[in-house]
C-alpha cells in the first residue's frame, strides 16, 4: 500500500537548550489542541499522539499510520494518577502497580468512562492507559495539560520505531511536528496488563517481566495467544512456568496483526546455543550460494563465527537486545537483504518480550533445532 505523503511536517530536535526546548514543547501543545498529530519520543518507542478526547485527531492517527480501525491505542497520561474522566475505577491492584512500575514501560487496561471516544479504544468497553517516564514525553503532556492517545510512531506492520529517523522515514509528509530526541532505551513497547478481569492478564509482554507483576500484585495469567507462540506453548513440555495461562483468543487486538516485520524474509531459529549455531551457519551459506544477500542477529559470542553478509550482535543480555532489536531490523532493510536468520534467546524474563516480537516479526516462520 502507497500512502500519501502530502502534509508539511516540521521536524524539530530538543536540544537541552531550554528556550528551544520550551518553544518545540509549546507548539507542539498548540498543535495537539488543535487537533494535529504529534510524534514524539517515550522510554520504550516514538509515539504518535493526539489528544484523546478529540475523536477526529484520533481518527487521523489510524490514518496516518495505515492502521486496522479495530485496534486501539494507549492513552499516555502526565502523573502516575488516572484522571477521573478515563476509567470508572481504579482497582486495587492497579494501584499497586501504577506505585512501583510508573512512570515507567507498564500500560494497565481498566474499565473505561462513557465519554472516552471509540476512536480510542477501537469500540471496547476498557482503556489502556501509561504514564510514561521519558523527559520529553512527561514535559509534552505537562505543557500540553492533555491526555495523549498515542501508538507507536510507525506504519502499521513495520518495526517500532526507536530512533528519529525511524519515525522520519515512515511518517513525513503524513504528521503535523516530529519531535526528535533519540535517547529512547528500552526499545520495545510497553508491557500490557488487563486488570478489567478478576485475574490480571498480561497481553503484552515488555522489559516489565511477568515475574515483576506477579511479585507486585500475586497471581497473573499470560495471555493464550502469547503462550502459544512460546517454545512451552508449541508443544515442548518443560518444567510447569510459576505463571498460569488462560485460553483466549488474543485479548489486544493489536497482537494478531503481523507486525515488526522487516522487507527481508526473516526466520528465528530456537534450540540450545551450539545446534542452533550450527544450522545458522548452515543456512546462511546456503543462502549466498543462491545469490541472497544474508544478515544474522546474534549472541555475542557468535558474532565472528558467522560468515553471514552482516551480522548484528544481541549485545551482553536480553535488555541489550530488546533496546537493538527494531534499529537492527530496520538495519537490515537498509542493507537490502532478503534473507535474515536471527538466533532464538530464552523465553522468560525480557527475553520472552524479545521472542515475541521477533516471532512475530517472523511471520512465525520459526524453526526449532
Ligand atoms: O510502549 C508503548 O506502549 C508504546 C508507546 C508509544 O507508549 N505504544 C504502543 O502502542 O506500543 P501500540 O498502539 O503500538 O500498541 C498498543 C497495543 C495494541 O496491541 C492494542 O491492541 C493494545 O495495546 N490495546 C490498546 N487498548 C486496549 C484495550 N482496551 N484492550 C486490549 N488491548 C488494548
Ligand atoms: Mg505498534
Amino acid at each position: 500500500m502507497m500512502l500519501k505523503r502530502d502534509m508539511t511536517t516540521k521536524v524539530v530536535h530538543i536540544t537541552g537548550d531550554k528556550e528551544s526546548d520550551a518553544r518545540i514543547y509549546e507548539e507542539a501543545a498548540k498543535i495537539l489542541k488543535g487537533g494535529g498529530l504529534v510524534a514524539f519520543p517515550t522510554e520504550t518507542v516514538y509515539g504518535l499522539g493526539a489528544d484523546a478526547f478529540d475523536e477526529e485527531a484520533c481518527k487521523k492517527i489510524y490514518g496516518a499510520k495505515g492502521r486496522p480501525s479495530d485496534n486501539p491505542l494507549i492513552v499516555h497520561i502526565a502523573d502516575p494518577h488516572i484522571p477521573e474522566n478515563l476509567v470508572s475505577e481504579v482497582p486495587e491492584k492497579a494501584k499497586k502497580l501504577m506505585d512501583s512500575f510508573w512512570p515507567g514501560p507498564l500500560t494497565i487496561i481498566l474499565k473505561k468512562r462513557p465519554g472516552v471516544p471509540d476512536a480510542v479504544t477501537g469500540g471496547l468497553d476498557t482503556v489502556a492507559v501509561r504514564c510514561p517516564g521519558h523527559p520529553v514525553a512527561a514535559e509534552l503532556l505537562r505543557t500540553s495539560g492533555l491526555c495523549i492517545a498515542a501508538p507507536s510512531a510507525n506504519i502499521s506492520g513495520r518495526p517500532s520505531p526507536t530512533r528519529g529517523e525511524h519515525v522520519v522515514r515512515d511518517l513525513a509528509g503524513r504528521v503535523d511536528m516530529i519531535i526528535i530526541d533519540d535517547t529512547v532505551d528500552v526499545g520495545l513497547e510497553s508491557t500490557i496488563t488487563d486488570l478489567s478481569t478478576d485475574v490480571p492478564v498480561i497481553l503484552r509482554p515488555g522489559v516489565i517481566t511477568p515475574d515483576q507483576i506477579e511479585k507486585c500484585i500475586g497471581r497473573t495469567e499470560l495471555d493464550s495467544a502469547l503462550v502459544r507462540m512460546t517454545r512451552t506453548g508449541s508443544g515442548d513440555k518443560k518444567e510447569e512456568q510459576d505463571i498460569s495461562w488462560t485460553d483466549t483468543a488474543p485479548k489486544a487486538p493489536g497482537m494478531k496483526y503481523r507486525h515488526y516485520a522487516p522487507e527481508g524474509e526473516l526466520f528465528v531459529v530456537r534450540g540450545e546455543p551450539g545446534p542452533v549455531l550450527a544450522f545458522v551457519e548452515d543456512a546462511a551459506e546456503e543462502a549466498r550460494r543462491k545469490g541472497k544477500k544474508c544478515a544474522v542477529l546474534c549472541r555475542p559470542e557468535h558474532e565472528d563465527i558467522y560468515r553471514a553478509d552482516v551480522v548484528f550482535s544481541y549485545g551482553k543480555d536480553a535488555v541489550s537486545a530488546a533496546a537493538g532489536l527494531f534499529d537492527t531490523l530496520r538495519k537490515c532493510d537498509g542493507e537490502g537483504c532478503d534473507v535474515i536468520f536471527a538466533e532464538g534467546l530464552e523465553e522468560e524474563g525480557v527475553g520472552l518480550a524479545v521472542m515475541n516480537r521477533l516471532i512475530k516479526a517472523a511471520g512465525h516462520n520459526i524453526i526449532d533445532v
